[in-house]
């Protein structure tokens, strides 16, 4: 397919264009377009057949529902309810802008927009040619942002192009966008209203309008295990090619940790790359330094963020440091993003000479009366190994339920307390079971470390069980060490496998 690339730039040319785009979409076919927080891969929301192409062009999971963009909020009942009319009062005071909610979808969306949810996201964008858009393509535009899976929203019409380029009809180049981060995601479908993504509108400006919003827990912990409950959240996002981390701490020992660390890769031979700001960049020694901006102008930062990401990587940069952020308002959403893109990885330096005090990973741990000697040896191995143990029991070898220490293991995980969990009986299978009925689980039972290592790789399990009666220790501890050893593939297809099981 060829993709058309045509300039928006305020003449009165713009609104053939801007006409052309709206026949592509109502006959179907897909239009990038810029909003003002990143540009959008748009499609007729209400066509369940475009709705599908988005997924395509986009190497997306299916179950990830897409953002039903209109043009008026009037528009908004043809497609949900607004049973408590808390809809009306934030877009009242925040469309057109970067806020999304959810709302109860009505039966005109088709489930392949909502990912088979019976809730729907809809947002009314600020960007002017984004409302002719939308109006010229029918009043409904499903639009998820326009990078391919894996890849920093785009924030010009080049980078879209370079994820999009021949798979999609038309790409609408309004320049670079204003905000440079995805919108703010409210869910208003429960009891209390829930962030579910931070973005430019913060959670103290909903506060104002609404009373008791709350924010995610699974978006500042940002353990890959909690279930977020925007789909999306869960999926590796934004992910650079190169490894990233964060390094929080005072100023001075965060440059000289930084420092000493890209020297140490350029004698390995890597190429090095640096997140700074415009208060630190010039002391940073590194391959390739950037400024996200000063650090007193957050949305200078949140502007630049995704923008510097891509660059790493077409600079072929291997390693990434970057500077943390506060976590209060637009921070909240630019760390947010920044924590996602390293995965997680943040170094905290104390005050004192840079000890190093990396983040230990929390494992919760259960098991039975035939699982107790095991599990000592497992959480001894894996205190030798920098991880942080917690013993939901049972405490000693006197007869016990396993069903007690399984489920107390399990709920620590699935409630984010820990990250990951391991649970023990004489075979493994009855708390392994136990396990899997807590809803976020996915608990292996392994015997062999080539199980522990693919369950991780194809299942993303964040839990391990084993039978002390099967395994002997050396065994247990080769197996451990094989699934903490492994990361989640991140494959479509396993993703949209491990979905499916979610859903
Ligand atoms: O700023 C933005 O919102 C951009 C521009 C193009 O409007 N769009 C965007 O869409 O970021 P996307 O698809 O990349 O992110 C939408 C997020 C996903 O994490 C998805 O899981 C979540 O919204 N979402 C959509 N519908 C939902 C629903 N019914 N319930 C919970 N989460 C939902
Ligand atoms: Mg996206």
């Amino acid at each position: 397919m060829k993709t058309i690339l045509e300039k928006i730039d305020g003449t009165p040319a713009d609104e053939e264009r801007i006409l052309h785009a709206g026949r592509i979409l109502r006959a179907g076919g897909l239009v990038a377009f810029p909003t003002e927080t990143v540009y959008g891969l748009g499609g007729d929301a209400l066509n369940p057949d475009s709705s599908r192409k988005i997924y395509e062009a986009k190497g997306r999971p299916s179950d990830n529902p897409l953002i039903v963009h209109v043009c008026r909020w009037e528009d908004v009942s043809y497609i949900a309810e607004d049973p408590t009319g808390r809809g009306k009062l934030l877009a009242d005071a925040f469309w057109p802008g970067p806020l999304t909610m959810i709302l109860p979808k009505k039966d005109t969306v088709p489930m392949e927009t909502t990912g088979g949810l019976d809730t729907v996201a809809v947002r009314l964008p600020s960007h002017p040619a984004a409302r002719r858009l939308i109006r010229a393509a029918g009043g409904y535009v499903a639009a998820p942002s326009a990078n391919t899976s894996g890849k920093p929203s785009p924030t010009t019409a080049q980078y879209v192009a370079e994820d999009m380029d021949g798979r999609i009809e038309m790409i609408l180049d309004g320049g670079t966008v204003g905000i440079g981060l995805e919108s703010t995601i409210v869910d208003l479908t429960g009891k209390r209203p829930v962030i579910l993504r931070p973005g430019y509108v913060t959670q103290r400006m909903l506060e104002e309008v609404l009373e008791g919003v709350e924010l995610d827990r699974t978006i500042l912990e940002g353990n890959a295990v909690g279930r977020p409950k925007a789909p999306g959240m869960k999926y590796r996002h934004y992910a650079p090619k190169g490894d990233l981390a964060i390094v929080e701490g005072p100023v001075d020992t965060v440059l000289s940790y930084i420092n000493g660390q890209c020297a140490l890769c350029a004698e390995k031979g890597e190429k090095t790359g640096v997140i700074g700001t415009d208060e630190t960049a010039g002391r940073y020694r590194a391959d390739s330094v950037k400024s996200v901006g000063s650090r007193a102008d957050e949305e200078a930062i949140a502007h630049s963020l995704y923008r510097i990401l891509r660059e790493f990587d077409d600079e072929g940069v291997q390693v990434m440091y970057s500077e943390a952020f506060s976590s209060d308002g637009m921070g909240q959403a630019i760390m947010n993003r920044l924590l996602k893109a390293a995965g997680h990885r943040v170094i905290r330096l104390d005050e004192d000479g840079a000890r190093r005090m990396e983040e230990k990973m929390k494992i919760a741990l259960g098991s039975d009366h035939g699982g107790y000697e095991l599990k000592k040896e497992v959480i001894r191995w894996l205190e030798e190994h920098g991880y942080e143990c917690v013993d939901y029991g049972c405490n000693s070898t006197a007869s016990c339920d396993y069903p007690d220490f399984g489920r107390a293991a399990a709920e620590a995980v699935a409630s984010g307390v820990c990250e990951k969990g391991i649970v023990i009986c004489t075979t493994g299978i009855g708390i392994s079971i136990v396990a899997n009925k807590v809803k976020g689980i996915r608990c292996a039972l392994c015997a062999d470390t080539v199980t522990a290592r693919l369950t991780r790789e194809h299942n993303d399990a964040n839990m391990l069980a084993m039978g002390a009666g099967i395994v002997g220790r050396n065994l247990a501890l080769g197996i451990v060490e094989a699934f903490f050893g492994t990361e989640f593939s991140g494959e479509e297809k396993h993703a949209r496998r491990i979905g499916k099981i979610e859903a």
